[in-house]
């Protein structure tokens, strides 16, 4: 048996943030969690949107949220009772907001215990709004909190937020954070095909969103507003595609990658993804995939195709070109290959990955 999971709702419809009241209808008591950058740039609008509503905006999310920040903030905040949460932001604020909304209905909890095998009746309505067009996480069960300094991650179907809201007036102009987090959707929509537990629903999801965001990324890199809302709405399609199937190879790589040099999420994980594609495609079935997208995009061989898009947009696919020195990086290739190895994104991936693979991938990235 399958079990897919979906919000109840997506709106999707730039500027909708304007909107909020009305979306909210019948809410008493709303707690809005974000971050003090949105804060800054968005505060006003939010404010505005929730004009006569009873709301709390709490806003000292800091990147990558500790277990003991959200237990201070839910200290802070335990009398205060919301019936909803809205969480604005991009992946840090969606783990809290999730966390938070864990804490009102089971004050108790040690988060370290969020599991996907009980049923959580979650008390707070959850609404996800991503200000960034790359995680997913505003359609996703999955948490990532930091507990000292390890990474947990952790997840329950029911915490899968009830509506995701997509403006894409929300997320930024940077050229590189647009690259950088439309390459993470990119990659998500890629594992989410090969992962051995993918499916017909999450593969017709996950080849939109690879040909959509292929097709405009460039264009949302420049800001174009046409280009910006599909790309905005395939992260969202690719985290449905990825939550209800899995990340894999090109995730583990890039999770070890990015932690040990300090490079952003999305960067890294795509990196590796042309190397991943050539390693995967030596199982029949992920290569029939990979030879369909091939098709839909029209590329003779998919990887040179993924290379040149990536060299159009300014992403790289050799990590000689991030300027990491040759030593540097065989110094720590050891260390790449044990974190790798310890990613439960392993599992997912449609061949299995040794710890020579895994070496070998590594050393291949850096380029001759
Ligand atoms: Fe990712």
């Amino acid at each position: 048996m399958t079990v897919y999971t979906f919000p109840r709702k997506i709106y999707f419809q730039r500027d909708i943030i304007e909107t909020l009241a009305d979306i909210i209808q019948g809410s008493e008591k709303q707690l809005v969690i974000t971050d003090a950058n949105i804060l800054k740039f968005h505060g006003e609008r939010i404010k505005r949107s929730l004009k006569g509503r009873n709301f709390k905006i709490y806003s000292n999310v800091n990147p990558e949220p500790t277990i003991e920040s959200i237990e201070n903030a839910f200290r802070d905040n335990s009398l205060y009772n919301p019936d909803t949460i809205i969480a604005i932001g991009g992946g840090s604020v969606m783990d809290f907001a999730k966390s938070m909304a864990i804490k009102f209905s089971y004050p108790d909890k040690n988060l370290r215990d969020i599991n996907p095998f009980e049923s959580l009746a979650i008390k707070v309505k959850l609404i996800a709004i991503p200000t960034t067009s790359g995680t997913g996480s505003d359609v996703s069960f999955g948490i990532v909190l930091t507990d000292g300094d390890r990474k947990v991650a952790l997840g329950n179907y029911d915490l899968v937020p009830e509506i995701s809201i997509l403006d894409s007036s929300l997320t930024p102009d940077s050229k590189d954070i647009i690259r950088s987090t439309g390459i993470d959707a990119f990659v998500h929509s890629f594992e989410a095909l090969s992962a051995n537990t993918s499916t017909i629903l999450t593969d017709a999801l996950a080849e939109k969103s690879i040909d959509t965001i292929y097709h405009n990324l460039e264009n949302a890199m420049n800001n174009d507003e046409e280009a910006k809302d599909l790309v905005h709405i395939s992260s969202t399609m690719a985290g449905l595609a990825f939550s209800n199937s899995g990340t894999a190879l090109a995730h583990a790589l890039g999770h070890s990658f990015g932690s040990t040099f300090h490079v952003v999420h999305g960067t890294s994980v795509g990196l590796f993804l042309p190397y991943v594609i050539e390693f995967n495609s030596r199982d029949e079935r992920t290569n029939e995939k990979y030879m369909r997208v091939g098709r839909m995009l029209g590329l003779e061989n998919i990887i040179d195709g993924i290379k040149d898009f990536y060299g159009e947009i300014g992403q790289p696919y050799r990590v000689k070109d991030l300027g990491i020195s040759a030593d540097l990086y065989y110094s720590r290739i050891d260390e790449l290959v044990e974190k790798a190895m310890m990613d439960n994104e392993l599992a997912f991936n449609p061949v299995i990955a040794g710890e020579d693979d895994v070496k070998e991938l590594f050393s291949r990235a850096y380029g001759d």
